[in-house]
């Protein structure tokens, strides 16, 4: 029987956010409930992908400009390294590695959503850098950004933001997003953040659909993860992987289309899910971007670039904001 929202509770904001999406017209799911244990291993191969240039890109722009970003971050009394949304740290290592090996005083602080993440990432961090200084947290972005805001030192905060993950944000929120980190700023502080660009339809299209169906078990895996920890029954084979690129916005939009009308269960909700055949779920936006919106976000929310990486192709830039 399908409970009234009002009288219905929840043990979990997970359980709270998957009633509301699936009970919304049109239905969908935020894509930060992609990563559990399963979810975060696809991420890594989509890394790995010839389509998802992204990550190549983003780590040419690391590895070739090491030395003067880390200048950038670098301060006397030493400086903490917040990383929101850290994943595998896949290139952040670079940057570590060079702070480390020229015994730059500092502190990391990776952030995620996923403890599986951040547990793997510390576990790697500690063989390779056995003196790197770092302390993990798991939370949302907005939680961490709140006990960041209430510290009492004075140290230097670098706030690092890779791989675009500020794309999964509509304009909207990322501005409040970017308004946000800007509230926990002190003026010698920075915002390191990366911005996937616009560019060809097919080669943005591509990375979110490619031809060894990653990105499509990656999107599909949130139904698994549903199934098992909300006693729920999706058949993961009525439902069909579907991104798009709308090239006049910049949106990138991955789907999850029911092929035909079928009910789910979702026991431990108390919740009957019904979907009409081609009814589709939003699971995740990937925006893209260019110089002129960056700026745009930036100003709206008190924030200014002072410097700009990009790689050899100019797919994909990171952008050092200081606020105004
Ligand atoms: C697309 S991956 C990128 C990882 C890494 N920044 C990189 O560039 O390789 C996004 C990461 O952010 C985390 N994440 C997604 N939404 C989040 C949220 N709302 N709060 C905190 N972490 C989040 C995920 O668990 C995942 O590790």
């Amino acid at each position: 029987m399908k409970t009234k929202k009002s009288e219905q509770h929840f043990d979990t904001v997970f359980q709270k956010e998957i009633h509301e999406g699936l009970t919304a017209f049109p239905k969908y799911i935020s894509s930060k409930w992609f990563y559990d244990k399963t979810g975060d291993q696809l991420f890594q191969q989509i890394m790995n992908l010839p389509e998802y240039y992204l990550t190549g890109c983003e780590y040419e722009i690391l590895d070739t400009n090491t030395a003067e970003i880390a200048q950038l971050f670098s301060d006397k009394e030493g400086f903490d390294l917040v990383e929101l949304g850290a994943g595998d740290g896949k290139k952040t290592k670079v940057l570590l590695q060079h702070l480390v090996t020229n015994e730059m005083p500092f502190t990391y602080k990776p952030i995620d959503i996923s403890q599986n993440a951040l547990d793997s990432l510390e576990n790697d961090l500690q063989k390779v850098f056995p003196k790197l200084d770092m302390i993990t947290q798991q939370g949302t972005y907005f939680e961490v950004l709140e006990k960041l805001c209430k510290r009492s030192s004075e140290r230097k905060t670098v706030i690092m933001v890779l791989g675009s993950n500020i794309g999964n944000l509509n304009h909207e929120n990322a501005i409040k997003f970017l308004s946000d980190i800007r509230k926990c700023m002190n003026p010698k502080d920075l915002l390191f953040m990366g911005f996937d660009q616009k560019k060809d339809p097919s080669i943005i299209l591509s990375a979110y659909n490619d031809s060894q169906g990653v990105t499509e078990a990656f999107n599909k895996n949130v139904l698994k993860r549903i199934n098992s920890s909300l006693d729920a029954d999706f058949d993961l084979n009525s439902f069909k992987h579907w991104p798009i690129y709308d090239p006049e916005t910049g949106t990138t939009k991955s789907f999850l289309v029911s092929t035909k009308e079928q009910k789910v269960s979702l026991n431990k909700l108390n919740l009957e899910v019904s979907f009409s055949a081609w009814e589709s779920i939003h699971t995740e936006i990937s925006q893209k971007y260019d110089d002129h919106i960056v700026n745009w976000l930036a100003q709206e929310a008190g924030l200014e670039v002072f410097v700009k990486f990009q790689d050899s192709e100019e797919y994909f830039t990171d952008y050092v904001f200081k606020k105004i």
